[in-house]
C-alpha cells in the first residue's frame, strides 16, 4: 500500500507524495498508467510561455540512491518520478514505462525497474539498461531552489 505523506502539500502548487522510498525491495503498487507525452509545441517561444514551474517537495524527501513518485494535482494530476542517484544530484522522469506504459515501481542499484516485463532504466539518465523497453524515460526539467525541488512542465 503506498504511504501517504502530506508534508509536501501545503499549497495548491505543491505535490502529493504518493509513495516513499523507491529503493531496493520497496515496491510501489502496480497501477497501470497510460504512457504519453506532454504535448510538444513547434514554436519555442510558445513552449516557454506555456511552461509552468511546480514545487514537488523538499530535497530531503528523496533518499540518496532512491526515489519517489509525486502526483502534481495543480498540473492535472501528472505523476513525476524523482530520483537522487548521488547526493545532491536529482532527476525527474515520467514514471510510465516506455514499453507498455505501466508505472515503474522499484529501484535496484542504479536501475529503475518495471514490474511487468522487468525493463530497467538508469536512475541518472533514464536510458534503457535492459529491455524489452527501447525508448528512454521521458525527462522533465528539475531545479533546486532553497532546498526544494521544482519541475517545469509545458502545458
Ligand atoms: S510494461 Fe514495462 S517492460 Fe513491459
Amino acid at each position: 500500500m503506498p504511504e501517504k505523506d502530506h508534508s509536501c502539500n501545503s499549497n495548491a502548487r505543491e505535490a502529493t507524495k504518493e509513495t516513499l522510498g523507491l529503493s531496493r525491495r520497496n515496491f510501489f503498487s502496480g497501477i497501470a498508467i497510460a504512457a504519453g507525452s506532454l504535448g510538444l509545441t513547434t514554436i519555442a517561444s510558445s513552449a516557454e510561455a506555456a511552461s509552468k514551474k511546480y514545487k514537488v517537495c523538499a530535497t530531503n524527501a528523496i533518499k540518496v540512491g532512491g526515489g519517489s513518485i509525486f502526483k502534481l494535482s495543480a498540473a492535472g494530476g501528472i505523476q513525476i518520478l524523482i530520483t537522487q542517484p548521488k547526493s545532491g544530484v536529482f532527476r525527474a522522469f515520467n514514471p510510465a514505462c516506455t514499453h507498455q506504459g505501466f508505472r515503474l515501481n522499484s529501484i535496484s542499484g542504479t536501475n529503475i525497474i518495471c514490474p511487468i516485463h522487468r525493463a530497467q532504466f538508469d536512475t541518472t539518465t533514464g536510458n534503457v539498461t535492459r529491455g524489452p523497453a527501447q525508448i528512454p524515460l521521458q525527462k522533465y526539467t528539475l531545479t533546486v531552489e532553497n532546498k526544494n525541488l521544482f519541475v517545469t512542465l509545458n502545458s
